[in-house]
């Protein structure tokens, strides 16, 4: 199948229920798509301006300073010590390279992805704070993905830009451990690899930045595709993205606004009827009603609220909807009340 024949998208089905809830007299609490609404810290936005002079071609594998960052990140904020700048690469945003990594991998016809058969498995991903559901991989569970995708001789990608926000304990003080821990893999990273976005930890959703770290040979691999594509951070970018790697403070304050949201707005999700499974971290409660997801929709949609429905992550969830935190205090305050029973 190729670009061409790909379905409508998802979120395009949601337009009505938009136009309900833009109904309501105090206006719509939009909480459906993750689209940060905080400003981009200005460390961050003062390091992209600074660097607008940008008349040479950037280079795919990133500049030393970013690659250095990315590598100093790692050890400093996900427990991942004894990267080299050869262990890391970064990406225009995390969602180009979930589309291309098949590609770039040299995945074709009869070979699997994500639901094998075991006889040609070749790339496995997890996502752990996962979205939609908030569900975090504990160290042992990332393990046992780790020995099955190399029993299948497959890449595994794990996919871990929620990892900042762990709510529930052991994740708020422990941290949500990376598939590079030692834990889980030693010291052999083989066939494993860390993807990461800025977006949401940073509020740059709009800068594309990200980055993927792990199996050198993978990511010399990835760099030889992304080189001949061209798929190279634009420079301000990646001067952005060196300093938003190197100040913790930002990703700090985000988190506490996102707590103070969540704190808000779970309490109230549930009063209104809900069940909130899992969403242990994230940036998403995963509830249910028990009622087929759109109408539960419907129902908010008349409160005034937009929410996105369980039948956009597959057939699993008929019956689960999905809250995102990424809305004003204001905003969050509004969508309690209207809540409220
Ligand atoms: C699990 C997950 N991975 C990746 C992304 C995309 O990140 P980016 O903005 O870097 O493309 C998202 C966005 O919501 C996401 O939920």
């Amino acid at each position: 199948m190729g670009v061409a024949d790909l379905a409508d998208y998802p979120w395009d089905a949601v337009a009505p229920y938009a136009e309900r809830a833009r109904r309501h007299p105090a206006g719509i609490v939009d909480l459906s798509i993750g689209s940060p609404v905080d400003p981009t810290p200005a460390v961050v936005a003062e390091a992209l301006a600074a660097a607008t002079d940008a008349h040479a071609y950037p280079q795919t594998m990133g500049t030393p300073a970013l690659r250095e960052a990315i590598v100093d990140w790692y050890a400093r904020r996900r427990g991942v010590p004894g990267l080299t700048p050869a262990h890391v690469l970064p990406t225009v945003g995390s969602k180009e390279l979930v589309a291309l990594l098949p590609l770039l991998l040299g995945i074709g016809p009869g070979d699997a992805v994500v639901h094998p058969r075991p006889e040609n498995t070749r790339l496995v991903w997890i996502n752990s704070p996962g979205n939609p559901d908030g569900r975090v991989l504990s160290t042992d569970e990332l393990a046992d993905a780790v020995t099955r995708a190399r029993a299948l001789g497959a890449v595994l990608a794990s996919d871990e830009c929620y990892a900042e926000l762990g709510w529930d304990a052991p994740w708020d003080t422990a941290g949500v451990p990376s598939v590079l821990d030692p834990a889980v893999v030693g010291d052999d990273l083989s066939g494993v690899l860390s993807v990461y976005s800025l977006s949401k930890q940073s509020n740059l959703a709009g800068y594309r930045a990200a980055f993927l770290a792990g199996d050198p040979e993978v990511v010399a691999r990835l760099l030889t595709g992304r080189k001949h594509l061209g798929l190279m951070p634009p420079a301000p970018v990646q001067r952005a993205m060196t300093v938003a790697l190197g100040d913790d403070a930002h990703v700090a304050e985000q988190r506490e606004r996102y707590a103070r949201r969540r704190a808000v707005l779970k309490p109230a999700v549930e009063a209104a009827g809900f069940r909130v499974d899992r969403s242990e971290g994230g940036l998403y409660l995963w509830a249910t009603e028990g009622r087929d997801a759109w109408d539960s929709v419907g129902r908010l949609a008349d409160l005034g609220i937009l929410v996105g429905p369980g039948h956009f992550y597959g057939t699993h969830f008929p019956q689960h909807v999905r809250f995102s935190l990424t809305a004003t205090d204001e905003r969050i305050a509004a969508a309690a009340e209207r809540l409220a029973p």
